[in-house]
């Protein structure tokens, strides 16, 4: 059969409430054209982000009520630390409440004024873990990984001979290598299986720990599977095993890959290092055994890792992408190729070429996606990276506008839903207007900047 079906039935819903277009203007003008000001109910399909936000299946649900909330020694610890053993092989796992709690730690432990710490891209709250202690964080990913429209399999690789350069020239300040994958500011790019172990060898060779930023592993993998010369046979589990071989740790946001509403983990191999991490754990997090979670959350957790790995869902997963993509190419809405694990990224410079990047483009299209379709999604460009150290404004790399998938949330006929919004701004674009910053605070900005159209 050619048509992928959602691999799944749908047994609990959630009413989508319908607003109209003069309601949403108003309801724009309200939270001063910043998407993060909406209430959520006011949004009819919701693309800003794919963390946290995925339906939870009836096992997960099940696992839930199975959740032992002792403060120590809970069998839901036991269950989480052998669902994720089986995939990631690390001798220690330390849960964490998300993501970026577990990068809080390791950086810490190993970052600190005077060094520095490459990878393909570093997400926002990773570099911002890193500079916090006074560290630098250094992307290196390939060229392509940089050109929205370059066609390459694997634009998440590292730049080896970057790599190998840096680490000549600056080894001592250096107290790991990262990779992010799939490489979510890049746009969802994976890296390949030859380019982890790549990486790998030079960490080794330089005698560096190599730690893998794991959000969206499966994602990863199944790209490994479809595009990688001789992986097309073999099982995502084992594709997903021989990555993570490659590290000597990794730092997980289960909001992802795991099907969890919230939480994530530090895991390692060294002892010393792991003590530490522990300890600093107790202090901002909690015990060992449970880390800021709750026992129900790593018993959703644990189920969750088991349910990622389906091949149908996976097929699904990405296929979904792939179906708005092609239908924006058809309306000649320009995006970054090819498409990513768990959003489509669209060109907002290259389809809004009437609003300079200073007018943020991205944001326009962004508000526009809301205020004719009921559509959130969230501007990553000029709005978000534009403003300088010394407060100047400065066009971002590009204007991107990402839609984000939550998983197993949203069907065929959403995603048509989402196109056909698409091509109603299409047929008004060159009049849509940029927008200009009202007020701000110095960082992290586009969270809170209230904004007004031109
Ligand atoms: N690393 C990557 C690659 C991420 O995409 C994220 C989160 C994190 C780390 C941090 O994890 O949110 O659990 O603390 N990305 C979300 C997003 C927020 O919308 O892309 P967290």
């Amino acid at each position: 059969m050619k048509t992928i079906i959602e691999p799944f039935r749908i047994k609990t819903v959630e009413p989508i409430r319908m607003t109209t277009r003069d309601e949403r203007k108003r309801l724009l003008h309200e939270a001063h054209y910043n998407l993060f000001a909406l209430h959520s109910d006011d949004v009819l399909i919701d693309l800003l982000t794919d963390s946290g936000t995925s339906a939870m299946s009836a096992e997960q649900w099940a696992a839930i009520m199975r959740g032992d909330e002792s403060y120590a020694g809970s069998p839901s610890f036991a269950r989480f630390e052998a669902a994720v053993k089986n995939l990631m092989p690390f001798a220690h796992v330390i849960p964490t409440h998300q993501g970026r709690a577990a990068e809080a730690i390791l950086f810490h432990l190993i970052g600190g004024p005077g060094r520095k710490i490459p990878s393909n891209t570093h997400f926002d709250t990773t570099r911002g873990n890193i500079e916090a202690t006074g560290a630098e964080a250094v992307d290196l990913v390939i060229a392509e990984g940089r050109d929205p429209s370059a066609e390459h399999p694997f634009k998440g690789n590292m730049d080896l001979a970057a790599l190998e350069t840096f680490l000549r020239e600056n080894a001592d300040a250096v107290p790991c290598v990262m990779l992010t994958i799939t490489n979510n500011a890049g746009g969802g790019q994976p890296a390949s299986l030859e380019n982890i172990r790549g990486v790998a060898a030079l960490a080794r060779a330089f005698g560096k720990p190599f730690i893998i930023d794991g959000c969206r592993f499966a994602e990863n993998a199944w790209f490994v599977k479809q595009r990688e010369p001789g992986q097309r046979a073999r099982k995502i589990v084992d594709i997903v095993r021989d990555m993570f071989a490659e590290a000597d740790g990794m730092t997980m946001s289960a909001k992802k890959d795991a099907f969890a509403n919230i939480g994530g983990w530090l895991a390692l191999n060294d002892d010393a290092l792991a003590r530490e991490a522990r300890t600093r754990l107790i202090q901002t997090e909690g015990f060992p055994t449970y880390g800021g979670l709750a026992g129900r959350d790593l018993d959703a957790i644990a189920q969750g890792l088991k349910e990622i790995v389906d091949e149908d869902y996976l097929a699904y997963r990405v296929r979904t992408n792939e179906y708005i993509a092609e239908r924006l190419d058809a309306l000649g809405a320009p995006r970054v190729r090819p498409v990513g694990g768990h959003a489509v990224f669209v060109d907002a410079r290259a389809f809004l070429p009437h609003i300079p990047p200073l007018a943020y483009p991205g944001q326009a299209l962004a508000c526009a996606l809301y205020e004719y379709g009921g559509v959130r999604s969230c501007e990553i460009g000029t709005l978000m990276f534009g403003r300088q150290p010394d407060g100047s404004e400065k066009p971002a790399a590009m204007d991107l506008v990402r839609l984000a998938m939550p998983r197993r949330v949203y069907t065929q006929s959403h995603a048509d839903y989402v196109v056909e919004t698409f091509a109603e701004i299409a047929s008004v674009k060159n009049r849509l207007r940029g927008l200009r910053i009202v007020e701000a605070p110095p960082a992290l900005r586009h969270f809170t900047a209230k904004l007004a159209p031109l």
